[in-house]
């Protein structure tokens, strides 16, 4: 255990903030069970209070007891992918109080594989309450560097992981309401899920409220536009050296600003927020993004370039 984490673990259990890594992105932590904390990281956020915020554990045991019901299919999703980047979303136990949950009688819980993570719940020994460590609405942040820029001085100590493995948010599945529901599509696909637990469904009108699903989220604030790859050029040829392109393709010389893309949907994820981070510092007036295949392996990635295209 390093010092650093246990310096960690100190601070939120003073009611502190500490921004960490997890495999999937960085996160602004707060003790889960206590209000004026977990206010403090609304408000270092921005983020609306009937909003709720994922509470991480060091062990599936722990974060069920923040649940008063584990269902069979629980059960199966943690085995096979706990530790990872994975959320379930239970009806909640008397721990989960409505700042956590934004009010909802059900409550998102994560048990993260990043050994930083990981380390530092099992120092602090309980349930820590931690969005993207990012300001509500913006590009989750992939590097330690990244949080210092969005929000360093609000957090009491920020935790320095490297780059984070997966680069998008955890797969979200909704166990509380019957039928399994994919919320939230990510580095887990939903063929691996339903290899667990079988068929899920899709998201409903009646589905928990998640800020993930609000239309504009994980936005850059340079307007970005997807487009197919055989509308590239003319779209290029309209915004010349107003453009920022994101694609697979190799630079186009009229473009100053441009990022070339892995053709893996996993590697891809991984480079994905950083990307359009620079992209966004380029001042440009569009972010051009070349639209990915449509094959399944690519749904997380697309559920995360529609919502940075709002
Ligand atoms: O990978 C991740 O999930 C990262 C890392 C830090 O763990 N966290 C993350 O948190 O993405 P955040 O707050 O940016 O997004 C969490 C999503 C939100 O859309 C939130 O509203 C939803 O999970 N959520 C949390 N608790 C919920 C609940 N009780 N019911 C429905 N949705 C919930
Ligand atoms: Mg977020």
């Amino acid at each position: 255990m390093t010092d650093e984490v246990r310096r960690a673990a100190d601070i939120l259990r003073r009611g502190g903030l500490v921004a960490f890594p997890t495999e999937t992105v960085y996160g602004l932590g707060a003790d889960a069970s206590n209000p004026s904390a977990v206010a403090r990281l609304y408000s270092v956020k921005r983020r609306p209070a009937d909003h709720p915020v994922i509470v991480h554990f060091s062990s599936p045991r722990l974060a069920f007891t923040w649940a008063r019901e584990v269902p069979e299919a629980a059960i199966r999703l943690a085995r096979d992918f706990w530790p990872g980047p994975l959320t379930l979303i239970l009806k909640r136990s008397e721990k989960a109080r409505d700042f956590v949950t934004g009010g909802q009688d059900a409550v998102g819980v994560r048990v993260p594989a990043h050994p930083i993570a990981h380390e530092m719940l099992e120092r602090f020994g309980g349930g820590v309450a931690a969005p993207s460590a990012n300001r509500f609405g913006e590009v989750s942040p992939t590097t330690a560097a990244h949080v210092h820029a969005d929000l360093g001085a609000d957090a009491d100590l920020v935790l320095e992981g490297g780059q984070t493995e997966v680069g998008i948010e955890s797969t979200i599945v909704d166990l509380s309401a019957g039928a399994p529901v994919l919320l939230r599509p990510g580095h887990i696909s939903r063929q691996d899920l339903e290899r667990a637990i079988g068929a899920l469904g899709g998201k409903t009108a009646g589905a928990p409220r998640h800020s993930g699903g609000l239309e504009r989220h994980y936005a850059p604030r340079t307007p970005a536009r997807m487009v197919p790859t055989h509308e590239l050029d003319r779209e290029i040829a309209r915004l010349k050296d107003k453009v920022a392109v994101l694609a697979f393709s190799k630079p186009d010389e009229r473009v100053d600003f441009w990022l070339r893309m892995p053709r893996d949907a996993r590697a891809y994820a991984k480079k994905l927020y950083a990307s359009l981070r620079e992209l966004d510092g380029a001042g440009c007036e569009a972010i051009l993004i070349e639209a990915p295949p449509g094959e399944p392996e690519w749904a997380a990635v697309r559920d995360r370039l529609e919502r940075a295209c709002g």
